[in-house]
């Protein structure tokens, strides 16, 4: 019998994509996971949910979480040989989450960075304020042959829609959070998520998950009846990443 009161709710959480590109996966590096088992965890939970590879994007911020390559990949040796050790068939690799601070810009001129392949790089303000010369900065980048995407943009409460369109109207790629979309952070970030989605302005999706509880809140998420509505309009450019 035709039952009005079926739920509309998917029984098995699936990802939206089969990459993802924002993820705090290398252990011990930053504010994300603490320990290789820790991170082994979250790559199985994410398997689980139709993720084949995980490009890990720890922080590279200034005073904060100054990594350099050569941290970050023996972080990243310890979680592969544990991800192997447990048989987990996701790929495993590294770009950064890059602050526009002065740490970055001396990064750079060192060539101490690691884009996504197709040379794109993760960028990300402060949750304070705008770098003061955003705009410039993305230029120049992208003149040396880089395609950066803004992170999180639906987190920075200092924006406002006019300032989404100017961005995204001067080709600068946006990268939003499932967690926001889920509701996480809060109703006005799941609000600006939204708008950037109803835009055409969502160019990549990533997850941002630094530990389990944010693992648990996008698997809850992705079987939800709020999920099902937008599922068919995430279209993203995740999985065209190729080396
Ligand atoms: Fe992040």
């Amino acid at each position: 019998m035709f039952n009005l009161f079926k739920k509309n709710t998917a029984e098995k959480a699936v990802m939206p994509f089969n990459t993802d590109i924002h993820c705090h996966i290398v252990p011990g590096v930053d504010d994300g996971s603490p320990d290789a088992v820790t991170s082994a965890e979250i790559v199985e939970r994410l398997g689980a949910m139709g993720v084949r590879r995980i490009i890990a994007s720890p922080h590279v911020t200034q005073d904060t979480f100054e990594n350099t390559p050569e941290v970050l990949d023996s972080a990243l040796a310890e979680l592969h040989t544990e991800i192997e050790k447990r048989g987990i068939e996701v790929e495993v690799s590294r770009s950064c989450e890059y602050r526009l601070d002065e740490f970055f810009q001396s990064q750079f001129k060192a060539g101490n960075i690691t884009p996504y392949p197709g040379n794109y790089l993760l960028v990300e303000n402060s949750f304070f304020s705008e770098v003061w010369n955003l705009e410039t900065v993305l230029f120049d980048l992208k003149v040396k042959g880089y395609k950066p995407v803004l992170a999180h943009p639906e987190r920075y409460m200092y924006y406002d829609r006019a300032r989404y369109d100017k961005l995204h109207g001067v080709g600068t790629l946006f990268q939003v959070n499932m967690l926001s979309l889920a509701g996480f952070y809060g109703p006005a970030q799941k609000k600006n998520a939204l708008y950037l989605l109803e835009k055409g302005y969502v160019d990549f999706l990533g997850t941002d998950i630094h530990n389990h509880r944010h693992v648990d809140a996008i698997e809850a998420y992705l079987k939800s009846r709020d999920y099902a509505k937008i599922a068919p309009r995430l279209t993203v450019g995740n999985d065209s990443l190729i080396r």
